[in-house]
């Protein structure tokens, strides 16, 4: 156990002797997190995640009369007042911060968004010892639509000759992956041409339909929860 030491600094300028002291600046306490390996935390979306967290007091008495602020990167906050190691006043927006009934343990709760990935601040009004952990929030891909000739039919007729539009929507998810389209189990050539509220926008197309062109066309994205795929028939002579 660390202990705080006074650096006092004498001036014989005037007649009487003065004396400053004051501490060398060094991290008065430190903020300590138990069930964290390391600063990445990775947590699927819509899960809640406890994050428990102690004050290590190097000797300083932070938690004489402290404040405790948590904000996540999405700008949610905590805040947690409280004298002698006790807790008075507990306020938080979309955090819930909790004191645990031992001296300088706390934790908190949060249900998690993909706007919480980033950097989390844990910060005492003893200023220095702030900590900042890391949540790498994951969610899954999903293929959300697959429309042939602008329609989600699961079979769709074509002439001969007639041009044959495919569009895939996907979410890439994170970790990203991308979108692939597949024609009769093979991969085809595909452009990503645009991001909506629904997702990516994957586009694939064949100029002029021929009667070897019938036949399954599937949208995959490596991983995902839901692939979709769709049947073209070509009315041939
Ligand atoms: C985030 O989590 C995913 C899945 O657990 C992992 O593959 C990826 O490497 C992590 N990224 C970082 C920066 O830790
Ligand atoms: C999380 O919840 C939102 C809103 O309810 C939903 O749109 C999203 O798909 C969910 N994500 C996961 C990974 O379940
Ligand atoms: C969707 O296809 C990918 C391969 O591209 C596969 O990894 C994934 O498991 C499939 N998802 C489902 C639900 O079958």
């Amino acid at each position: 156990m660390e202990t705080r030491r006074l650096l006092c600094v004498w001036f014989f300028l005037s007649a009487v002797p003065e004396v400053s002291c004051s501490y060398p600046t060094k991290t008065c306490a430190r903020f300590d997190f138990p069930t964290l390996n390391g600063a990445i935390l990775s947590v699927r979306e819509n899960s809640s995640v406890v994050i428990p967290f102690t004050i290590i007091d190097n000797g300083c008495d932070v938690l004489g009369d402290f404040t405790i602020r948590v904000t996540t990167s999405s700008g949610d906050y905590c805040v947690i007042k409280g004298k002698k190691g006790k807790c008075l006043r507990v306020l938080g927006p979309n955090l819930a911060c909790l004191c645990a009934a031992k001296k300088g343990t706390f934790s908190m709760t949060k249900r998690i968004s993909r706007h919480d990935n980033g950097a989390w601040t844990f910060k005492g009004n003893w200023g220095t010892g702030k900590r900042n952990i890391f949540l790498n929030v994951t969610y899954p891909r999903t293929v959300n639509q697959l429309t042939i000739g602008g329609t989600k039919q699961e079979t769709e007729f074509f002439k001969e000759g007639q041009a044959v539009d495919v569009e895939c929507v996907w979410d890439q998810g994170k970790p990203r992956r991308n979108a692939q389209l597949f024609h009769h189990g093979e991969r085809v050539r595909s452009r990503t041409v645009k991001t909506t509220k629904k997702g990516q926008v994957l586009r694939y197309s064949i100029s002029r339909a021929e009667c070897e062109d019938a036949g399954k066309i599937t949208c995959e994205v490596p991983g995902s929860s839901l692939n979709r795929s769709a049947t073209i028939l070509v009315d041939c002579k």
